[in-house]
């Protein structure tokens, strides 16, 4: 029988029109007394601009135009689709899972559809996820969606959180191929850190129990994120038998500009092959990797056949990077 692997065939991406800058931000502290700057948003992390979705616009609202242009680019209607992850800590509901939902609004119904939970890692969790069921025979069509409404879950009072993150989704069509393809992947996790980046709220007995806004220690989150990294980049090259310098482009988790360009100087890759989306987006957690991925295959800078590595960090504290052949 003839090894079976994934291959990304078609990507998309979608952001809600709202698109505020720096000094939006800015404006919008100083009415609670509060004070931030554009200076210092871009100094400390990158970030010019956000998009924040309007009251009403939930998590498979922003997932369906990003995949339906995964489909259109990858020549795939929704009727093939086999198979749906939905990578999101922002869901429409606690439940049924944005997966469902979303496969209702493509207007397919039958297929498995679930939601996969590992906030800012969640599109490379989902990725490999979805690469293990194609290549063991459980899928031959599947849409991977990052999508996120982190808007949502901003404390606008905590100026040290709430100008970081945006709104958005970004999705891949991954297919069954006779050459890979996705080359190889690695996932982790380690729940000691799990208070470092955390919206510790739920619900229970009819009300939200707990604060149900996102928290951060930065500096943490900082440290920690810089030396996985690496480690996920290094092991997924030694996985995959290749060397680093065979790698074309870096497209890492989109949360600060100074973390992803150590990465890339860790690696010794030219500048030109990080793949940055951060200053016009920020960060959009689940949404991040495939949003930037998307970017740079519609600009025309990532082409068929080129070395990829795909790279998230953050809540849990989780972390990973899958290595393909675009
Ligand atoms: O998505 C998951 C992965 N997430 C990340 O990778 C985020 C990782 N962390 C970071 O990117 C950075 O730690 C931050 C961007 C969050 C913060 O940057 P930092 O260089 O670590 O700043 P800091 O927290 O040490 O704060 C420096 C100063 C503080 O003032 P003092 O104590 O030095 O007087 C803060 O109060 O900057 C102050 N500050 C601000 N000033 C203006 C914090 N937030 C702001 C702000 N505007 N928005």
């Amino acid at each position: 029988m003839s090894t079976v692997y994934s291959r990304i065939t078609g990507t998309g991406s979608h952001l809600p029109p709202r698109r505020l800058s720096n000094d939006d931000m800015a404006a919008m502290l100083a009415k609670r007394g509060l004070e931030t700057s554009d200076a210092w948003i871009v100094e400390r992390t990158g970030i010019r601009f956000r998009h924040f979705a309007d009251e009403g616009v939930a998590c498979s609202d922003l997932a369906l135009p990003a995949c339906r242009a995964a489909l259109q680019a990858a020549g795939r209607r929704a009727e093939d689709v086999d198979l749906i992850v939905v990578a999101t800590s922002t869901p429409d509901m606690v439940f049924p899972s944005t997966a469902t939902i979303l496969q209702n609004k493509l207007g397919v119904h039958g297929c498995p559809a679930f939601d996969l939970q590992a906030v800012c890692s969640g599109f490379v969790y989902a990725l490999t996820v979805a690469d293990a069921m194609i290549r063991t025979g459980g899928a031959r069509c599947a849409l991977v969606v990052g999508a996120e409404v982190f808007s949502r879950i901003l404390d606008f009072d905590d100026r040290t959180t709430c100008v970081l993150f945006g709104d958005g989704a970004g999705a891949v069509v991954l297919e069954a191929s006779a050459e890979p393809g996705i080359l190889a992947s690695d996932l982790h996790a380690d729940g000691r850190h799990a208070g470092i980046l955390c919206t510790p709220g739920t619900v229970a007995g009819g009300q939200v129990v707990g604060s149900p806004l996102l928290r951060m220690d930065g500096q943490a989150v900082f440290k920690l994120a810089v030396g996985v990294l690496e480690d996920a980049a290094r092991t997924v090259l030694a996985k995959a038998g290749r060397a680093p310098e065979s790698l074309r482009w870096l497209v890492p988790h989109q949360a600060n500009i100074r973390i992803m360009q150590a990465t890339a100087r860790k690696l010794k890759l030219a500048p030109e092959r990080l793949v940055a989306t951060v200053d016009e987006h920020g960060n959009t957690s689940a949404a991040s990797v495939p949003l930037a991925l998307d970017v740079a295959v519609r600009d025309g800078r990532i082409r068929r056949g080129d070395s990829v590595m795909l790279e998230g960090v953050g809540g849990g504290f989780t972390w990973g990077a899958v290595l393909l052949d675009f």
